[in-house]
């Protein structure tokens, strides 16, 4: 059973809003030349500090990177004391609104988050945000049951 929560946009947090927001803008700057599919995402930290990433696309497909995957590497390599609180995800349509759907992280960016709990023993609050309505959960152990972990 995946535990999550689905609100009306207008009954989030106004922390939660701002980040939402932040996710937003982020979209707005993604290099996504490729597949005109511009995602955004914004992590807030534990201290406030929020870092912002979108997807970086390349002619060789696979060396391009999710916008997640961007904002939460940014955020460890310049804070890697820091814990992450929370991640909100959202996605422009092609005329640069924010899309009527939600979009949800890709495989390889749900491990790189569950890697960040780990990492801070915190669990992270992802926020997915589409026009309306946002999906939130509480760890990212309801996004990715049993993920990958490297047994020493
Ligand atoms: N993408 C993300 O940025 N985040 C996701 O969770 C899924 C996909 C990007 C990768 C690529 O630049 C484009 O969306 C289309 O797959």
């Amino acid at each position: 059973m995946i535990k999550y929560k689905e609100l009306r946009l207008e009954n989030v947090s106004q922390d939660e809003k701002v980040l939402i927001q932040h996710a937003i803008n982020s979209a707005s700057k993604a290099y996504a030349p490729y597949s005109n599919f511009r995602v955004g995402a914004a992590v807030r930290l534990q201290n406030g500090t929020i870092i912002e990433g979108n997807n970086q696309e390349n002619a060789a497909y696979p060396s391009g990177l999710c916008a997640e995957r961007v904002a939460l590497f940014f955020a460890n390599a310049s804070f890697p004391d820091i814990p992450v609180k929370e991640i909100a995800v959202t996605v422009l349509d092609k005329f640069g609104n924010v899309s009527e759907d939600v979009i949800t992280p890709c495989g390889s960016c749900r491990q790189v988050i569950a890697e960040t709990e780990i990492r801070f023993s915190n669990d992270i609050k992802i926020i997915l945000a589409s026009k309306d309505k946002v999906l939130m959960f509480n760890s990212i152990k309801d996004l990715l049951p049993f993920h990958f972990v490297l047994k020493k």
